[in-house]
């Protein structure tokens, strides 16, 4: 039982240790959303020319033409920059058109629109056959149209950061890049595209893409490109800055999870990690969550999903830096196998829906003393040891769902897990859920005279019987008494005293 004493030592030291955390808040955002430059880059070595108007220039194939935007034409919206390449900036469909009328030569090879706001850009006009580097960069297009014709040079194509998206750059009847055969470099980086180009990059050619800024592209077609790596040659430009989106409707939080497409690698290597989950055959899914510091060294932080699996037990050996682990839906007794070193880094457990009787079976394991979310709903909970969970709920930050159990209740669990889910509630925002079993209401709606009032009935009862025995000894006293009293007057002994059998002592006494 509580005393108010223990009350009041629990209180202080609660404000202690948020004191402490006050002080360490800054300490412990070690979270990091994001590689830097740890990953190794594969950036291809594409030789663009900018922020030299005028010196001589080498025009290889595969070569991009590239002007910043200090050297836009002044008066004009074109201009001519020596023989082969045209420069402009800031114009409508209509301006362009005129301007490129009047600009372009049969010697144009080289073209570059820096902001071009334009609706539909049509990309079979016969103006851009000759090209080799086409950029329309920097701008707004709304779609694109046409197919590049069969015998288009195009070298290096330049589509960066125009708001385009899929629907508007691969209408469903043709693709407008398929005619491209002669393609090195693509750069569709900063758009906002859903659809992977894979007609680019399945074929046999060295190509250097730049998909960064466009971060719903799908992560099978790059998985698809990477494993394929061989034959199409794929070298992915600004690789640490390309994200893809992964689809997890079957995994986690059915939504999409974004994420560098260097993940994928990781994703490879843990499907192997995965598969060597104990029990064997637990089917277990395995996916990179983000990156993460654990031990002072960035790792990417896995989820493992064993939900719905039939699993009698908690899984073990798990993938390494296993962060997240949900085994809900299963017939899982016991909370034992947590202890295993797999479950080091583990901080999100659920394993709700099981049959875990308590939880006393974490004390003492890593995950007890740094879990961030710990769901154990609809279980078979009969008491909660709080001792278990105390310490960690002392921090804030840390969250537990409990609800869903139906515990036994008594006056201990007035007087000691009541009070401590009122003094947790806001790492326990379920609280109200965690019921008495016997259909005894709420655990915070317990009240003493509920549960508490066997002790108060035995002490009456106690008095009861010293009074009876107190009774029952003077009574005894008195017949004693009475007894001597008769015998020494009257010289016999009562009844029952003379019918006792002589006893030893009697002889003594004589
Ligand atoms: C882009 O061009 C349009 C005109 O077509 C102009 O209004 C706009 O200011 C330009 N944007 C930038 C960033 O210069
Ligand atoms: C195209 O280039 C050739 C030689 O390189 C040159 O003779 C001709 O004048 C150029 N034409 C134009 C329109 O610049
Ligand atoms: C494609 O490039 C090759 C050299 O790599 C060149 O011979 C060929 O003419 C180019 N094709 C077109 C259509 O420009
Ligand atoms: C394409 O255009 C963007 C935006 O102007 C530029 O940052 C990038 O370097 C260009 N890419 C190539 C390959 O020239
Ligand atoms: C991007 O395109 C969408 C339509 O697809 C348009 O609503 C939005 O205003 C554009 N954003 C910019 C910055 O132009
Ligand atoms: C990009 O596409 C996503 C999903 O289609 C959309 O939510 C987002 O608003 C788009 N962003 C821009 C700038 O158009
Ligand atoms: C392609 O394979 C080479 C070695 O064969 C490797 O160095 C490179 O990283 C691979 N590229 C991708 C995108 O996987
Ligand atoms: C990659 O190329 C090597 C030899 O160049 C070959 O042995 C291997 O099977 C190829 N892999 C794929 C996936 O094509
Ligand atoms: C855990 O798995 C169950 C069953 O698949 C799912 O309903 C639940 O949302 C998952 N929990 C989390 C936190 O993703
Ligand atoms: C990993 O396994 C999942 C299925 O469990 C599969 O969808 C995914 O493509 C695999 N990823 C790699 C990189 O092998
Ligand atoms: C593993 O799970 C997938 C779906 O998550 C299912 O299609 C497959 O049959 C399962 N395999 C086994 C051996 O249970
Ligand atoms: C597991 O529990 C479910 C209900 O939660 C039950 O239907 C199923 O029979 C149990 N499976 C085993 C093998 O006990």
């Amino acid at each position: 039982m509580i005393t108010a004493g223990g009350r009041v030592v629990d209180q202080v030291m609660l404000w202690c240790a948020l004191a402490c955390f006050a002080a360490h808040l800054q300490l412990s955002e070690t979270r990091m959303e994001e590689p830097d430059s740890k990953y190794k880059s594969m950036e291809a070595h594409t030789q663009s020319i900018e922020e030299q108007p005028e010196p001589p220039r080498e025009t290889k194939l595969g070569n991009c033409f590239h002007m910043s935007r200090k050297d836009c034409p002044i008066d004009t919206k074109c201009r001519r920059i020596e023989s082969d390449s045209v420069f402009c900036c800031d114009v409508d469909s209509f301006r362009l058109k005129e301007a490129l009328a009047i600009t372009m030569t049969q010697n144009t090879t080289n073209l570059h629109v820096l902001n071009a706001t334009i609706d539909e850009l049509v990309v079979s006009q016969s103006i851009f056959r000759r090209l080799t580097s086409m950029a329309l960069t920097d701008g707004n297009i709304g779609k694109i149209v046409g197919q590049f014709p069969k015998i288009a040079s195009i070298a290096c194509l330049n589509i960066s950061n125009n708001n385009l998206s899929s629907a508007t750059l691969q209408p469903p009847d043709h693709r407008p890049f398929s005619n491209l055969f002669n393609l090195t470099v693509l750069d569709a980086s900063r758009n906002n595209l859903t659809k992977f180009p894979v007609s680019l990059v399945q074929s046999n050619r060295k190509i250097s893409v730049d998909l960064s800024g466009n971060d719903y592209l799908p992560c099978k077609d790059f998985l698809k490109v990477m494993e394929t790596n061989n034959s199409s040659l794929v070298t992915f430009v600004h690789y640490d800055k390309t994200k893809c989106a992964l689809d997890l409707r079957f995994n986690w939080f059915k939504d999409v999870l974004i994420m560098p497409i260097d993940h994928l690698r990781v994703q490879k290597e843990l499907n192997i990690s995965c598969r060597n989950i104990r029990p064997a055959n637990s089917n277990c899914t395995c996916v990179p969550d983000r990156l993460e510091l654990m031990d002072g060294v960035n790792h990417v932080a896995v989820q493992v999903d064993c939900s719905q699996r039939n699993l009698k037990e908690m899984p073990t050996n798990l993938p390494p830096n296993t962060a997240k682990l949900n085994v809900s839906y299963n017939n899982i007794t016991s909370l034992q196998p947590v202890s295993d070193p797999s479950y080091e880094h583990v901080r999100h457990l659920m394993v709700d829906n099981n049959d875990i009787a308590n939880i006393v079976e974490l004390e003492g394991t890593k995950f007890i003393d740094n879990f961030m979310f710990f769901s154990i709903t609809h279980n078979k909970l009969k008491t909660i040891h709080t001792y278990v969970l105390s310490n960690r709920l002392e921090t804030m930050g840390p969250l537990l769902l409990i609800s869903g159990n139906k515990i036994h209740c008594d006056c201990n669990t007035e007087k000691v897990i009541k009070p401590w889910l009122l003094e947790n509630l806001k790492s326990i925002p379920d609280f109200k859920g965690l019921r008495c079993e016997d259909n005894m209401g709420a655990v915070v709606d317990l009240r003493e005279s509920q549960v508490c009032h066997t002790p108060r009935d035995w002490t009456d009862y106690i008095y009861y019987i010293i009074g009876l025995e107190v009774l029952i000894l003077v009574l005894l006293i008195s017949k004693v008494s009475y007894d001597y009293w008769v015998f020494k007057t009257a010289g016999y002994l009562p009844w029952p005293a003379n019918k006792m059998p002589r006893l030893p002592c009697d002889w003594l006494c004589e």
